[in-house]
């Protein structure tokens, strides 16, 4: 059972990345020292990750990791792997994993990549693949690390607009006269919006662009999408990446993938191997292996995920909150009456911690991980508290 405490405000700040920055150098020491950055250093804007606070008693609803734990022979098998063998290096070319991604996804292992979770594998994607004379096409709200990438390698981009429901629009995708991309790519289910553009529709731009790599991020498709990794027998310019992460509940253990054509994961290994020839730990791979394995666990627990956001949804909106139509483990609500910085603050008191952008487009939603039931229950009562009603909820949480 989950209990949720009032934490005093400074507690909760000191697990925020912003403070770690300034480590042990006061602001005059920073300043003097910046002078041996490279120009680049300079250059950069940072991702900011979903805070990470150190209490345990917080309803941690802010970064989209699963509420239930990895697999059990995941586990097990994370145990085994932790010996002696720890002095040797691991398998630089995870060549077990590979062999097990490609067998659960249809594929051969030649057409698998693997990296220190999605992030490293879409890092790489911006250098291999992406990085072309014309500038990168994606949505103008979607994973913030994208234009951070082309920040860090010099790459330019262009964004597209979402439609005014939020959605991509597949035909927005496609080159015209006097528009051209370079590379496309595009999360689905979107993040931070939860929606999702059909399989058709996302064949439509891959199959309009066949001489530039579309990049499709799943990192949340198992929580209610079809993946494009059906389409990538059929289509030399599709690159699919996934996530350990998230469906698979090992954020912790850091493992991602790239699913496409041979010549595309030559490319991410051309990258990979004049970076880190060890991206994968023995502990990861061990795990992630161990991972696919389980399909048992795997299905249970984003069935659970799933029910409980369609609940949560019911609950939310019965509060007058407008709720996106989602496909990920995460909800993007916005309440008309309600302004979504003093509803983060509020729910930030009662220490539940949900996401909040600070965007153009987006700055009065509020994206909500799927936790538990308990989780959930938590947060519908700290906001129907907060909003002051007493609504009914009928097949939501009581
Ligand atoms: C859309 C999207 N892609 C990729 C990632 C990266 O996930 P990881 O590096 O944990 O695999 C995230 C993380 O939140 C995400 O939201």
């Amino acid at each position: 059972m989950v209990r949720s405490a009032r934490v005093p405000a400074a507690a909760l700040e000191a697990g925020t990345p912003t403070l770690c920055r300034s480590r042990t150098f006061g602001p005059l020491a920073e300043e003097t020292m910046s002078r041996y950055w490279s120009a680049v250093v300079h250059g950069l804007t940072p991702y900011v990750p979903g805070e990470q606070p150190k209490l345990d008693s917080l309803v941690k609803l802010n970064t989209n990791e699963h509420p239930y734990g990895p697999s059990p022979l995941a586990l097990e098998a994370i145990h085994a792997a932790t010996g002696d063998t720890l002095r040797l290096y691991p398998d630089p070319n995870a060549e077990a994993l590979k062999a097990s991604l490609a067998t659960y996804h249809g594929l051969r292992p030649d057409q698998v990549f693997v990296g220190n979770g999605s992030d490293e594998v879409l890092a790489h994607a911006f250098l291999a693949l992406l990085g072309q004379e014309q500038p990168i096409w994606f949505p103008d709200i979607t994973y913030s690390f994208y234009p951070v990438y082309c920040g860090l390698y010099g790459l330019r981009h262009s964004v597209v607009p979402l439609a005014d429901d939020y959605t991509i629009r597949a035909e927005d995708y496609l080159p015209g006269p006097g528009r051209r991309a370079g590379g496309i790519i595009f999360a689905n289910p979107n993040a931070p919006t939860g929606r999702l553009l059909s399989l058709p529709e996302v064949e439509r731009i891959v199959a309009g662009n066949p001489d530039i790599v579309v990049v499709v991020d799943e990192a949340y498709v198992d929580f209610g999408g079809r993946s494009a990794c059906r389409l990538v027998d059929r289509y030399g310019n599709l690159l699919v990446v996934q996530t350990f992460s998230k469906s698979r509940a090992l954020a912790g253990l850091r493992v991602g993938f790239a699913l496409g054509h041979p010549q595309l994961i030559e490319a991410l290994e051309r990258v990979k191997n004049s970076f880190n020839s060890y991206p994968l730990d023995r502990l990861a791979l061990a795990g992630a292996v161990a991972s696919v394995q389980d399909e048992g666990h795997f299905q249970a627990c984003r069935q659970k995920v799933m029910a409980t956001r369609e609940a949560l949804a019911v609950s939310l909106g019965a509060l007058g909150f407008e709720v996106l139509p989602s496909a990920a483990n995460f909800i993007f609500v916005r309440h008309p009456e309600r302004d979504a910085a003093e509803l983060a603050a509020a729910l930030r008191q009662r220490a539940i911690l949900v996401r909040h952008f600070r965007l153009p487009r987006i700055e009065q939603f509020l994206r909500i991980t799927i936790g538990t039931d308990d989780q959930c229950r938590i947060l519908v009562e700290a906001l129907k508290e907060f909003l002051g009603r007493c609504v009914c909820h009928p097949g939501g949480h009581p």
